[in-house]
């Protein structure tokens, strides 16, 4: 059994740098890969403004058309009262999507908040979290979805981005066995492992809002039921590069990622 996940981030409709030949780009390689899953990890839109989300509305709309898609807010979504256009115009603003034959459920969580730049889950999240999580079988591949960083990541800048309470989902992630993290934010690609926890980081699909060398690009996980690959596909060029692989087994029933590779090179 084979499952593809595209974790798409950053889209930014109303920025200066957004770019409507990367949009393309970005939903003919979709079209092409023809994904199960297309998760949009936050910043949708630039201001919050409403005509932002009408555009990414229709973005939305087309992802929609080619496979089943969740989207979560960014804090540039948060902005301006933007959350009410998020929930009217896109949908809920966390999610819980379970594929029983995938092997795999997907938590959505908004990391958001009104008008600042600063992240956090908050203790009505939480709960609500480890409450969905006791109710999963433990042989799923448990991931996690939310825009801000839970780890700090190389090369954005001074670190002023990973949630205000990083150390109580990291608690909770470990005590409910995560296995897998997808954030955005920072339009930097990045990978790390920690208690046994990926955390994936995926750049900015349709926008030139880079930093460094990075390029505007998006994340491809494919899940087998004894490894994990993912790819990272350019989105101006459309190459795909191996960015990681994980080994991954039962243990006592439970579900591990038990040996990893990251090829993912930070210059
Ligand atoms: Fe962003
Ligand atoms: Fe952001």
């Amino acid at each position: 059994m084979e499952k593809k996940i595209s974790q798409i981030s950053d889209i930014h409709f109303g920025e200066k740098n957004f770019s409507q030949h990367l949009k393309n780009n970005l939903l003919n390689q979709l079209k092409e890969e023809n994904p199960d899953l297309i998760i949009v990890s936050g910043d949708l839109t630039t201001e919050g403004y409403i005509h932002e989300y009408e555009q990414a509305a229709d973005f939305v709309d087309e992802l929609r058309s080619i496979t089943n898609t969740y989207t979560i807010p960014g804090n540039h979504d948060a902005r301006n009262v933007g959350l009410i256009h998020f929930e009217k115009l896109i949908g809920h603003r966390k999610f819980t999507h379970i594929d029983k034959s995938g092997g795999f459920a997907i938590f959505g969580l908004d990391s958001s908040e009104p008008d600042i730049n600063d992240g956090q889950i908050g203790i009505d999240q939480l709960n609500w979290l480890r409450k969905e999580m006791e109710k999963l079988p433990n042989d799923l591949c448990k991931i996690a979805t939310f825009h801000h960083h839970l780890l700090p990541i190389p090369q954005t800048g001074r670190e002023r981005n990973i949630l205000l309470d990083s150390g109580d989902l990291l608690r909770l992630f470990s005590e409910c066995g995560v296995d897998f993290v997808l954030n955005g934010h920072k339009h930097v690609p990045n990978v790390w492992m920690i208690e046994k926890m990926v955390v994936l980081n995926s750049g900015t699909a349709t926008t030139r809002k880079l930093r460094g060398n990075t390029f505007p690009s998006h994340n491809q996980l494919l899940i087998h039921d004894n490894d994990i690959r993912v790819d990272l596909i350019n989105t101006e060029t459309g190459a795909k590069r191996e960015m990681a692989n994980y080994s991954v087994r039962l243990e006592q029933e439970e579900y591990v990622v038990c040996s990893h590779n990251h090829l993912l090179n930070h210059d």
